[in-house]
């Protein structure tokens, strides 16, 4: 392994640290960081090679842009134009924090961070250890998810070592990432605000901060693109094929046992993504809980990392249940479907 894997304190980064990482970003180099999301790939922003190279590294098809991570309010206007009122205001609630907001983007910003487009996403993150190297390596750290691209996203940094550990020059090591999900980014180039990733920040909490707030259909619609270029392609996915079980959670779980059963007849085995309130529902197949319905916070956390634990465990096929939960079920359902490349089977809820 080419990288060099340090460990760093999550909550009080050590500066000698903090100082060797920010230098090598300032020089062009890569370094892989923990945010409270998941752990990004971090480049120099304002240098077209610096982004030339995270897309080298991550596998990345050069039209899907780069968010830019800052460290304080005056740098947003540094990267971008036309910053409405109720941009500054998600800002106020929720910066720092899992929030990608999207404007104009002023010329110091090169095509090359952007994916060509004339706009800029910006997020300003909470995490300590990743407000320390922003700020050490000039300000504007252009970082998308450490994974290779097609991959879940890395909640660990064992995760990023396993699919960046040959290309990225240092990874920082922080321990899980706390949400485990990517931030909620929301459009604000059109008049009306949009969402083009739901994530830990829902719709109702931007609503309750700036009131109208619509979701970008492509989300949604089968037949019309998602407006974020990273939404368009097959993504956050395990090596064997995974389909979502929808409906009642005792039908459901009887028909995944059948499906699972069936796979163990033809050779294979199935992963089961199940939750605490199920697991105990199923005979067959490897079954792993991520988490508990009435703590839907928890099922964001581990989704990622029981993706690649069926990968490392080599199943032949995943089932997993709906996680249609109040608080996290649009970010969540949005990762899962993406990864089951859209397949749901709709168990009936009675004959
Ligand atoms: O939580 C996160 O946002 C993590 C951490 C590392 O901060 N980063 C992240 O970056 O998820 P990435 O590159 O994996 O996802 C960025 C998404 C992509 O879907 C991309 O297409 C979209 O943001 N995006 C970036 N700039 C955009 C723009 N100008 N217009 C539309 N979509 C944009
Ligand atoms: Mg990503």
């Amino acid at each position: 392994m080419k990288a060099e894997l340090i460990k760093i304190n999550p909550k009080n980064p050590e500066q000698e640290i903090i100082d060797r990482a920010g230098k090598i970003l300032r020089e062009g180099g890569l370094v892989a960081f923990p945010t409270e999301t998941v752990y990004g790939l971090g480049g120099d922003g304002l240098n077209a090679e610096s982004s030339a190279r995270i897309y080298q590294a991550k596998g990345r098809p050069s039209d899907n842009p780069l968010i830019i991570h800052i460290a304080q309010m005056e740098d947003l206007e540094t990267a971008a134009r036309r910053i409405p009122k109720g941009a500054v205001r998600l800002a106020e609630r929720f910066w720092p924090g899992p929030l990608t907001m999207i404007f104009p983007k002023t010329d110091i910003v090169p095509y090359e961070t952007t994916g060509g487009l004339d706009s800029v996403a910006v997020r300003m993150p909470g995490h300590p250890a990743a407000l320390a190297l922003i700020r050490a390596g000039g300000g504007f750290v252009a970082a998308p998810s450490a994974n290779r691209s097609g991959r879940p996203s890395p909640t660990l940094a064992a995760h990023v070592a396993e699919d960046l550990g040959e290309t990225v020059d240092m990874i920082l090591d922080g321990g899980r990432a706390g949400i485990g999900l990517e931030s909620t980014i929301v459009d604000f180039t059109e008049d009306v605000p949009v969402i083009l990733r739901p994530g830990y920040i829902n719709r109702e909490m931007l609503v309750s901060c700036i009131g109208q707030v619509n979701m970008d259909p492509g989300l949604q619609e089968q037949n019309r693109p998602p407006k974020a270029p990273g939404m368009r392609y097959r993504h956050y996915s395990p090596r064997a094929p995974l389909a979502i079980v929808q409906g009642e959670a005792g039908r459901a779980a009887a028909f995944i046992n059948e499906l699972a059963r069936m796979e163990e007849q033809k050779g294979g085995r199935a992963g089961i993504l199940a939750c605490r309130e199920t697991e105990h529902l199923y005979q067959a197949g490897l079954v792993k809980s991520i988490g508990s319905r009435s703590l839907d916070e928890t099922i964001a956390k581990h989704l990622y990392q029981v993706l690649r634990e069926f990968d490392q465990e080599q199943v032949s096929c995943i089932y997993s249940e709906s996680f249609d939960t109040p608080r996290m079920g649009q970010a969540v359902m949005n990762r899962l479907k993406k990864a089951a490349g859209g397949r749901v089977i709709q168990v009936p809820d009675d004959e």
